[in-house]
C-alpha cells in the first residue's frame, strides 16, 4: 500500500520539550505526527502520516453511540541512536483477535508493522532516554459508519499515535501497589468480549476501579462471575510467586486479555506456568507463607509489584513482607534488560 506522507516542517516539530532528566508520566505527552487509515467497501484505503490533529467523525458515527472500538498498547525503546519495538507483531496479531471477536475488520499484521515502522522513523527523536521510560504506541480503531442501526459498522478509522511516557504507576518498579479483591464489580462474562482489547471493557472498568481507590486500593483483582477464581487486573494480568520460586499466571480463559508480558514470561521462565486459580485458596496461600511474593504483568504496567490485598470485609493479606521480592525483581531486570538490548533477547522479540 502507498503511504501518503504530510509531514511537519523540521522547525515546527516540538521533541526539544523531552527532558533528559525528568520522570515522564504516562501517556500525557503526544509526538508530532501519527498513522491513520480507513476501511470502506471492503479495503483499507487512504493510508497516511500526517500531523497529530482532530478527527473529523459524524455525530451519528457508530462509536459514539454503540462503542464499536479497539485498541492496543506496545512499546519502542531507545539505543545507540536507534529505535527498537518490542514483540509488535503480537500486537498485531491481537489487535486482529479483538477484531474478530467485535465483528471489525482485521487489518493484515505486516501492514500494521509497516505503518508503525515508518511512523516511528520520522518520530525517532520522540524516544525518551530516560529510566523506565519508552515511546508508548497506541493502535486503535474505531467505527464511523453514520448509522443508528445496531449492526457492525461498514467503516472504519485506524489510527497509531505515541507517547512518550513513564511509568504507569508513579514510582515505577520502586513501589509496590494494593490491590482490592471485591465481588461487587466484576470485568468480564463467558461468551462476552473479556478476551478483546475492547474499549469497553475499560469503561466498565471505570466504576470498580473509582470503588477500589475509595478503599485506598490502586485496582481491583477480578474475580470470575462465580467469584471463585481470580482472573486479572484490567490494566495488567496478575501473578504470584510460590514458595519454591515458580512463577504462576491464571490460564486464559475467555474472560481474560492475553498480555503479551505473560506470554513472555511464560516462554522466558521455565519455572512459569498457568493455573486456574481459586480465590479462596490464593487468600489462605497468602497467609500461611506458602505465596511468596505477587504482581502484574502489562505493557504499561511493565513488572508491577503487589504488596497486599485488601478484600470486601475489609481484611488484608500482606504478601510476604508486604516489600518487592527477590523473584520480581530478578523477573524484572530479566525482561527490561531484554527490552533494552542489555542482554539478547530471543529472535524476532527486539526489532
Ligand atoms: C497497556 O498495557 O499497554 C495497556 O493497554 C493497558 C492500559 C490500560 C494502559
Amino acid at each position: 500500500m502507498d503511504f501518503k506522507l504530510d509531514l511537519l516542517p523540521e522547525e515546527k516539530r516540538n521533541y526539544n520539550c523531552l527532558s533528559e532528566l525528568e520522570t515522564l508520566s504516562f501517556g500525557q505527552l503526544r509526538s508530532d505526527h501519527m498513522f491513520v487509515a480507513e476501511y470502506e467497501d471492503g479495503e483499507w484505503k487512504n493510508a497516511r502520516i500526517v500531523p497529530y490533529q482532530n478527527f473529523s467523525i459524524a455525530p451519528g458515527a457508530m462509536v459514539l453511540h454503540y462503542g464499536q472500538a479497539l485498541f492496543e498498547g506496545a512499546k519502542a525503546f531507545q539505543r545507540d541512536g536507534e529505535l527498537y519495538t518490542w514483540r509488535f507483531d503480537k500486537n498485531a496479531e491481537r489487535l486482529n483477535e479483538s477484531a474478530r471477536i467485535l465483528c471489525m475488520p482485521e487489518i493484515p499484521v505486516d501492514f500494521q508493522i509497516e505503518a508503525l515502522n515508518r511512523l516511528l522513523d520520522i518520530e525517532r527523536n520522540w524516544c525518551p532516554k530516560v529510566e523506565e521510560s519508552s515511546l508508548y504506541i497506541r493502535p486503535f480503531m474505531f467505527a464511523t459508519q453514520d448509522s443508528l442501526g445496531v449492526h457492525p459498522s461498514s467503516k472504519y478509522i485506524y489510527c497509531i499515535m505515541l507517547s512518550p511516557s513513564g511509568p504507569y504507576y508513579a514510582g515505577g518498579f520502586s513501589n509496590t501497589v494494593t490491590l482490592l479483591v471485591t465481588e461487587k464489580f466484576h470485568r468480564a462474562t463467558p461468551g462476552g468480549t473479556g478476551a478483546a482489547k475492547a474499549c469497553g471493557n475499560y469503561a466498565a472498568s471505570l466504576r470498580a476501579q473509582e470503588f477500589a481507590k475509595s478503599k485506598n486500593c490502586a485496582q481491583v483483582l477480578y474475580l470470575d462471575t462465580t467469584n471463585t477464581y481470580l482472573e486479572e487486573v484490567g490494566a495488567m494480568n496478575h501473578f504470584h510467586i510460590m514458595k519454591d520460586g515458580s512463577i504462576i499466571i491464571p490460564e486464559f480463559t475467555d474472560t481474560i486479555l492475553k498480555s503479551i508480558t505473560s506470554q513472555s514470561v511464560l516462554e522466558l521462565f521455565p519455572n512459569a506456568r498457568q493455573e486456574r486459580i481459586k480465590i479462596a485458596d490464593f487468600l489462605e496461600q497468602i497467609e500461611n507463607g506458602e505465596i511468596i511474593e505477587a504482581g502484574g504483568f502489562g505493557t504499561a504496567a511493565v513488572i508491577t509489584p503487589v504488596g497486599k490485598y485488601v478484600t470486601d470485609d475489609g481484611k488484608e493479606y500482606v504478601v510476604g513482607d508486604g516489600e518487592i521480592g527477590k523473584h520480581t525483581r530478578a523477573i524484572y531486570e530479566k525482561y527490561v534488560s531484554m527490552q533494552r538490548g542489555d542482554i539478547e533477547a530471543p529472535e524476532g522479540w527486539l526489532v
